[in-house]
């Protein structure tokens, strides 16, 4: 490409024009220059659908639609999905946005992709739905039409927390063209149910604004248009806040502009800008250069050599490689490269990333494992790079490019050259999840083999390896040794991994994986790749070795009991907020429209976790034009704890003499706007003095003696809790064995941030939160302020996700606003960023077991001591830890028990509950003594389990006895058959034997849950009946979170009512109406908000039921609802109801079973793992709305399946500090980990005799089920080590990554034969 003139690139612009939604904007330099254009969105033109979190790419909740040029077609354009997160709004000149609000909406109709997620239940907290509409838009507007493959691959950048992906994925496959007919049923239903609008005048047009609750009012489907785009900008430069941003149209515009930058000014060249989503801290830059506009640079030749034009982006790329491998057998090798760039990122980001960008990432940062540059390298790739000084080109190769000084210069183009016949290439990226993880190791082996002569190796082989050090590439003494020898032969073969083994020395980072296990990973994919070329020549069991595991298609089905006699309470109805989630016009804190005077906040926090503070130096920090103050512990009137109801012990908002933890807000930077506010917080000095090493870990704070027996709430004293005598018990069993357990923790990875905004009011101020408990919310601020409660008012509308995070952690951040609010007299909102909100939080609490064990030779236990040890982090308030006793029994009866909680203190952030917070862990505690009993006995787990489980009738510790073993004589025998385990049990055990490199393992998993209704958890609850048109509103002191809270009480309204579910609305929660309520929490708030609506609508009823037999005898006939609500109106009969839902009053306990069966297939050589199916049977009781009730089964679950697996929490050991703090470093499942089939059954004929309305609690149980990964993992590890003539008990603390797997198994190099 040769250099062209841009005589116009001097010349100053003022603005970039853009199109969102249809019309037309001019930026110019009012706004700030590294404007993202989510912030653009979402608070300068109010469009608040598009949602934000992580700002890295890694979320997907940002996701908006582009229609932009195509510079490969002239005059066309191409429209793809891209992260509003990541795009810089100066770069989007041209550019012709869609965001969700153009879709489609209540007043316009919806598009299909919205109904079909509505239709599908795919909704809970919602926050991720604009999200995952988004993306799925700009994969069918780029694709037309989409199979259900591509479906489940292009949601490979949206996390939900809520669902567990199966309704989202669902919905959106009813959508593909070879989508099941099944789905594609239900589409037609939902389009049937909803088709020509309005169901009350049965036309639409489109203008009433009403939500209908259970439906939506449709239009036809509108499809966003595609406006014409505005020229490109003709070369200029616009200076913005003393920034440049240039857009060159030529290559010498872009020479020109690199020769204008001072020696050391630090400048980016912008394509994708999704560089800054994995190297946050690089910059900040002085100038930016948009290379958008320069069409060479966009060049594709087809022609071989293969050439790419620098700003190709990777979809395209993988076009290219896919169309040439089908065309060209030369290269044929691409399809490989294609496959391996379909896992790099997430579409979004390979849409709007190119290749050049990524391999300067390498460039820049030698240790970036990527995967651009080693696959390129792989295929001999050359570089083409030009020279600003002189616009002179060079070549260079991929190493010599990471040697090349790149200042200056800007990479031109690539090309690929074709490989000879013999080449063979594999190439592989190991990661922590399936999806949108950067490499544990990656690698690329390719050969020329000669297959005629033992396949022999004809030329020196490329051995890449990444994820290794930094400066590791090239396994260059195994790639000396192979030339010439034959790989078939296994001596060569040992040899040879012998000298790569010796050769690699990974480095070592805390928040890596271990180099134990890159060495020995790297060192397997090698053997991999032999196997894998030799193929058949291998013997049958050991060619195992060579395949990934191949994940099916994904489905799930469920089923539940459809009684109409309560209906509308047990109808499957979508969510109430469904229609308004899907639009994004469900209102979440951040939504709410800046006042003109808001301020906003960010936290300084520690960096050290044991420490004294010394000093903190906010000069720098001030001088930032917009900075208005700093606040700090010394700003607080009242008292510096946000704790007053969560715990006995006070935690601090703001540190003030010694640092409890790595992460612990020091104090709040309060500025114009949030970057202003961020900004500023980074430049804060903050000294440190009497810094020590901190306690991390349980086992460290035992050493340290930290440990403290919890409290026994039975006895009120800090005894165990015991049944029988366990002493005695264990002396006299025939066989003991004792044990430990570690579970590690979880963050809650609510998709919505904690945030609040206070605003002073008249009376004092109103304060909107996102929390679980605006009843605490409201007297932390008083406490924080020094003022009386009934002058703080707080209200919530929804909130975007909780499980526990919200529950008062929630308050640091409230109260640290309060008292910012108070200081500058101004609102002032505070809404973190993911990796402030990761650290300065405490998670789910990490857990010890200890347990000793005495059992028959059935494996009946006979009597245990369990010691269960939490760590609480640096205050103990929010242990779960003594409430489990009855979990730790769970379907069994142990005659002799000692039950010891403990709790141990850490330096790092207070722990909090966490979605079935302590009873997973209690369970998984005796499952695991129950695998242990079995592996020891060398008898059927199952069976184990079948003969401790408690008879009907048989009183626990605590737990008063049960009419019957529901799990075991319904649960398990219906599991057994509906999901056929004997006969899989009999292929696995098959496939065991036949394949030495995979195993599989098949797990059933029985639950027993004892739900008691604690007599703290109350809640006000207010019913209206609007005497106007008849309508009903109802508040209640519950959250809705996602959980369905609002739609199982209108359901139950509308039960009782006699009445339409949508002449229901539930209205926000405030601390008038739900003053004095609990947490929304452990499934409590649904049952009691629907037990307290339930009475609430009796007496009403009741109220209305007299005035309606009146009418009845005056006229003859049964009056109508308006006519009646009118009548009692007009009698003076109060229309509303207020109910207090006392402790004495709850509905009585009772019990919720359930089981599960895991199956799963382990790679033993990678440690990767696939959950080919589960199947789960939960007790619901009568389900109150069954959808809602699968949902919470699902996403629990899946939750539980992160928590078990890829959720790892990492601190660095030094300072205390928190290294899983975003998207990049910490991985919660994305859908493709969710179990390949995954079938829901509600327990039929369940219905429950207490609870609400024959219902049961959904929310928090089927967590515990998840358990049955490990069990399943362990069955599956052990079918490989018992070959290896291991049948030795292993201790499985979790998470259970793939690196554990790997090295449970004990993989070694030994092992690795080709023929038997
Ligand atoms: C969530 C996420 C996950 C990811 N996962 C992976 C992964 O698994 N494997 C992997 O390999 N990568 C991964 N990446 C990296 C991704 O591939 C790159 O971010 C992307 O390819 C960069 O392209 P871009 O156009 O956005 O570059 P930009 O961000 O626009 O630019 C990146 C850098 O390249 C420079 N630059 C751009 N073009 C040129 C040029 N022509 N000449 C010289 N310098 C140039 C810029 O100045 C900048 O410094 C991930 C990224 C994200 C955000
Ligand atoms: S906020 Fe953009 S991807 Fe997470
Ligand atoms: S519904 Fe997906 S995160 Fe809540």
């Amino acid at each position: 490409m040769a250099p062209q003139q841009d005589k116009t690139s001097t010349e100053a612009s003022t603005a970039v024009t853009l199109t969102i939604n249809d019309h037309t904007y001019t930026v110019g330099p009012e706004v700030p220059s590294g404007t993202r254009l989510v912030d653009f969105l979402r608070h300068k033109i109010q469009l608040v659908g598009t949602k934000t979190l992580c700002r890295e790419g890694g979320c997907g909740l940002c996701t908006v639609v582009a229609t932009v040029p195509d510079h490969e077609t002239p005059g066309r354009t191409k429209t793809i999905s891209v992260q509003a997160c990541q795009a810089l709004l100066y770069s989007c000149h041209g550019w012709s946005i869609s965001t969700i609000e153009h879709l489609g909406s209540r007043y316009d109709g919806y598009h299909q992709l919205q109904k079909a997620l509505h239709g599908f239940y795919g909704t809970q907290c919602g926050y991720c739905s604009p999200g995952m509409i988004m993306t799925m838009y700009g994969q069918m507007s780029t694709s037309g039409t989409l199979t259900a493959a591509q479906v489940e691959k292009s949601l490979d950048g949206n996390i939900c927390r809520c669902t567990g992906y199966r309704p989202i994925l669902d919905a959106f496959k009813s959508l593909a063209v070879d989508g099941d007919p099944a789905l594609k049923e239900r589409l037609t239903d939902i389009e049937e149910a909803y088709k020509d609008g309005c169901h009350k005048t049965g036309e639409c047009k489109g203008k009433c604004g009403r939500k209908q609750p259970g439906g939506m009012c449709t239009r036809s489907s509108k499809l966003a248009t595609r406006p014409s785009l505005v020229p490109v900008l003709n070369g200029p430069f616009l200076t913005v806040d003393s920034v440049r941003w240039y857009h060159p149209v030529t290559l010498q515009g872009i020479y020109n502009a690199l020769q204008t930058l001072g020696r050391n000014e630090k400048f980016r060249l912008v394509v994708g800008n999704t560089g800054q989503g994995v190297f946050k801290n690089d910059g900040p830059y002085t100038a930016y250069i948009a290379t958008s506009g320069i069409k060479e640079l966009y060049t594709v030749n087809n022609q071989s050599p293969l050439e790419l034009g620098a700003n190709v982006s990777l979809t395209r790329a993988i076009e290219v490689f896919q169309h040439l491998a089908t065309s060209d057998p030369g290269y044929l090798y691409l399809k490989t490269l294609a496959d391996h760039w379909q896992v790099v990122a997430n579409v979004s980001v390979r849409n709007a990333g190119c290749w050049a960008g990524n391999l300067m990432m390498k460039h820049t940062h030698p240790g970036f494992q990527s995967d651009i540059f080693l696959t390129l390298l792989a295929a001999d790739a050359e570089l083409t790079i030009g020279n600003s000084s002189d616009a002179s080109i060079t070549h260079v190769n991929l190493e010599q490019f990471l040697k090349t000084d790149m200042s200056r210069k800007v990479i031109l183009s690539i090309s690929l050259p074709p490989a000879t016949a013999n080449t063979k290439l594999r190439t592989f990226k190991i990661t922590p999840r399936a999806v949108n993880a950067h490499a544990y190791v990656n690698a690329c082996f390719k050969m020329e083999l000669n297959a005629g002569d033992g396949f022999k190796v004809l030329t020196k082989p490329t051995l890449l390896l990444g994820g290794i050090n930094p400066q590791f590439i090239h396994a260059a003494k195994t790639e000396n040794f192979l030339l010439n020898k034959k790989v078939s032969d296994v001596k060569t073969l040992l040899d040879a991994a012998k000298i790569m083994e010796r050769e690699i020395i990974p480095d070592s980072h805390p928040q890596d994986a271990s180099p134990e296990y890159r060495k020995s990973l790297a060192v397997s994919l090698f053997y991999k790749t032999v196997v894998g070329f030799l193929g058949e020549k291998v013997s049958p069991r050991f060619q195992s070795a060579g395949p990934n595991i191949v994940r099916p298609l994904s489905s799930g089905r469920q089923s539940f009991d459809m009684n109409q006699e309560t209906w509308p309470v047990g109808e499957p109805v979508p969510k109430l907020e469904s229609a308004i989630q899907i639009s994004g016009e469900a209102a979440y804190l951040d939504d709410i429209p800046y006042h003109p005077n808001e301020l906003h906040g960010a936290f300084v926090h520690t960096t050290v976790a044991n420490a004294k503070l010394k000093s903190v130096d906010t000069t720098e920090a001030m001088k930032v034009a917009g900075v208005v103050t700093f606040v700090n512990a010394s700003d607080i009137p009242g008292t510096n704890s946000f704790v007053v109801n969560a715990g006995p012990f006070p935690d601090p908002i703001f540190v003030q003499d010694r640092v409890k933890y790595a992460g612990q807000p020091i104090g709040l930077v309060v500025a114009k706007d949030r970057d202003t506010a961020y900004h500023a917080a980074k430049l804060v000095i903050v000294e440190y003095e009497d810094v020590k090493k901190p306690i991390l870990t349980i086992k460290d704070a035992l050493k340290a003696g930290k440990k403290h027996t919890s409290m026994n709430f039975i006895t009120n004293t800090r005894e165990p809790y015991t049944l029988g005598n366990a002493e005695e018990a264990l002396k006299t069993a025939a066989h003991t064995l004792t044990g430990e357990l570690s579970q590690g923790s979880q963050y809650h990875f609510n998709m919505e941030p904690h945030s609040a905004r206070v605003v002073p009011t008249e009376d004092g101020y109103d304060v909107y939160s996102t929390t679980q408990w605006p009843t605490e919310t409201q007297a932390t601020t008083a406490q924080v302020l020094g003022i009386a409660t009934n002058s703080i008012n707080v209200s919530v509308r929804r909130i975007g996700g909780g499980y526990g995070s919200k529950i008062s952690r929630q308050h640091i951040v409230s109260t640290a606003a309060a008292v910012a609010a108070r200081k500058v007299k101004q609102p002032v909102r505070v809404v973190t960023d993911l990796t402030t909100n990761m650290t300065y939080a405490g998670w789910r609490e990490p857990f010890l077991s200890k347990y000793e064990v005495g059992f028959d030779g059935n494996g009946k236990i006979e009597g245990a001591k369990i010691e269960l040890i939490a760590d609480t982090g640096h205050v103990s308030n929010e242990s779960a830890v003594s409430f489990l006793f009855g979990a730790v029994q769970n379907a069994y009866y142990i005659p002799n028990l000692t039950f010891t909680p403990s709790m141990v203190n850490t330096d790092t952030a207070a722990n909090t509950y966490c979605r079935t917070p302590g009873h997973v862990e209690a369970v998984a505690t005796i499952e695991n003594i129950m695998e242990h009993i079995a592996s020891y006995l060398k008898v059927d787990k199952m069976q184990v389990r079948l003969n401790n489980m408690v008879a009907p009738g048989v009183p626990r510790m605590f737990v008063p006895p049960h009419q019957k073993n529901v799990v075991k004589d319904e649960i398990l025998p219906l599991l057994t058959t509906q999901a056929s385990i004997v006969q899989r049990q009999r292929e696995v055990d098959d496939f065991n034997k036949n394949n030495k490199w995979k195993k599989r393992g098949l797990s059933i998993l029985p639950m027993w849950y004892g739900f008691d209704y604690p007599s703290m958890f109350r809640y006000g609850i207010q019913v209206t009946i609007y005497e106007h048109d008849g309508t009903v509103a109802i508040s209640h002191g519950g959250i809705e979170m996602g959980q369905g809270i609002n739609t199982k009480v209108a359901q139950v309204a509308a039960y009782v009512l006699g009445i339409p579910l949508e002449n229901i609305v539930v209205k926000a929660s405030d601390t008038m109406v739900g003053a004095n309520s609990m947490v929304t929490g452990g499934s409590f708030g649904t049952d009691l908000c629907a037990h307290g609506v339930r009475v609430a609508c009796t007496s009403l009823r009741q109220r209305l039921d007299v005035v309606k037999e009146k009418m009845k005898k005056e006229t003859g006939k049964d009056p109508t609802w308006l006519q009646l609500v009118k009548k009692c109106h007009a009698e003076d009969v109060d229309l509303s109801q207020r109910y207090w839902t006392a402790g004495k009053e709850h509905p009585e306990r009772y019990d919720i079973w359930g089981a599960a069966a895991l199956e799963l297939e382990i790679d033993v050589l990678t440690g990767v793992f696939v959950i080919r199916r589960a199947d789960i049977i939960e007790d619901s009781g009568r389900s109150m709305s069954p959808y809602i009730d699968i949902g919470q089964v699902e996403g629990a679950f899946i939750m539980g399946i992160g928590f078990y697996t890829s959720e790892m929490v990492k601190y660095d050991p030094n300072t205390g500090q928190k290294l899983s703090n975003g998207t990049w470093e910490y991985k919660p499942p994305m859908a493709l980990d969710i179990p390949a089939d995954f079938r829901i059954t509600l327990l039929p004929n369940a219905k429950n005799p207490y609870g609400v309305l024959g219902s049961k609690a959904t929310g928090e149980p089927p967590l515990c089920l998840s358990y049955a990964v490990v069990t399943a993992l362990r069955q599956a590890i052990t079918a490989f080590r018992q070959e290896n003539g291991d049948s030795s008990w292993f201790q499985m603390d979790t998470p259970i990554t793939v690196e554990k797997v790997h090295q449970w198994c004990g993989v070694n190099t030994s092992q690795f034969q080709l023929y038997e």
